[in-house]
């Protein structure tokens, strides 16, 4: 980022205590990442289905509750791949993008030897979870006939690039990258809790969830550090840019992503998608109630972001703060 002399404007007193933790994460990799640990052996139950139909945005519409037992096995599959291909999508295009971005040096207060470590470390996770996710739902299409399914992007990753061409500065664009993988790494351990604990699917999958899981509960920490870092180096004027787009990917990713719903429904065959998605749409494309945004919101106030009355203005918008 270009700094034009960095003012170290954000609240330092926490900053040796967040070294310290950054440093503690980063050396406590090889004895805690999955990736060093006894692989998965993928295992199917035929009785099982693949996905919990809580989660399905249209469980309770009447279009769905009418359709055939196979039918609805069929959609709770879907449901499975379109969760994996979500995650392989944060991981591939938003999260490892940003780790990208501070291992060339081009982050602000990123270029330590600890910061550069863990982001190393991260990226070595991120891309061992495309391969769990991947094997995972492999394992799925094969079994449920489901090869030709086409998972086509998120609005999360969509909704990310269109900001950025907003901006003309290279800079700018990667603030949006690292406020989208920050807010994605604190989102994605309770987005990965919806499945890891529960009996009522598929054994194998619910595993994977948890051994992602397992890495996620560190990445999460460790990208608040990072972003205490980096925010102690911007000026004035980038903090007042972060400030303005942080909000905007907690909106993103509660988004409920229903065009890719559609198009799952269709590729199915099942007979009132665009009827079912439509009545979705009008009970609101974004299920913000269902995120605990919490976290965003303290890391915003510890780094003193919201000391600011248009930063407040901006999460107040959002229906972040009050
Ligand atoms: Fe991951
Ligand atoms: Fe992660």
């Amino acid at each position: 980022m270009n700094n034009g002399g960095s003012a170290g404007l954000g609240k330092t007193d926490d900053l040796p205590h967040t070294k310290i933790m950054l440093a503690r994460l980063a050396n406590n990799w090889p004895r805690r990442a999955y990736v060093k640990k006894q692989e998965l052996e993928p295992f199917f139950e035929p009785d099982k289905e693949d996905f919990l139909e809580s989660l399905l945005p249209f469980h309770a519409m009447p279009q769905y509750q009418s359709s055939s037992p196979e039918m609805k096995s069929r959609i709770l599959s879907c449901g499975w791949l379109m969760y994996n291909a979500k995650t392989v999508q944060i991981e591939t295009e938003i999260v490892n993008p940003t780790c990208l971005d501070i291992i060339k040096g081009t982050m602000p207060g990123l270029r330590t030897a600890d910061s550069q470590k863990a982001v190393c470390e991260t990226m070595v996770d991120e891309v061992y979870h495309v391969h769990l996710v991947e094997q995972a739902s492999r394992l799925t299409r094969h079994h449920r006939r489901l090869e030709d399914v086409v998972v086509p992007q998120f609005n999360l990753v969509r909704y990310m690039h269109q900001r950025q061409q907003e901006y003309s500065e290279p800079w700018q664009r990667r603030m949006v990258q690292f406020a989208t993988a920050l807010v994605s790494e604190t989102f994605i351990s309770d987005y990965l809790h919806l499945l890891s604990e529960t009996d009522d699917i598929q054994s194998f999958n619910r595993m994977t969830v948890a051994a992602h899981r397992h890495d996620e509960m560190v990445h999460s920490p460790l990208f608040q550090s990072l972003a205490q870092l980096f925010l102690s180096e911007l000026t004035e004027t980038q903090r007042a840019a972060f400030a303005d787009v942080l909000p905007e990917p907690v909106l993103w990713f509660a988004d409920r992503e229903l065009d890719i719903w559609l198009a799952l429904l269709q590729q199915i065959g099942f007979p009132k998608a665009e009827e079912m998605i439509q009545e979705c749409r009008k009970l609101g494309t974004a299920d913000l109630a269902s995120l605990d945004y919490s976290g965003i919101v303290s890391l915003a106030a510890e780094v003193g972001l919201l000391d600011s009355t248009a930063a407040r203005d901006s999460f107040s918008r959002r229906g972040l703060i009050i």
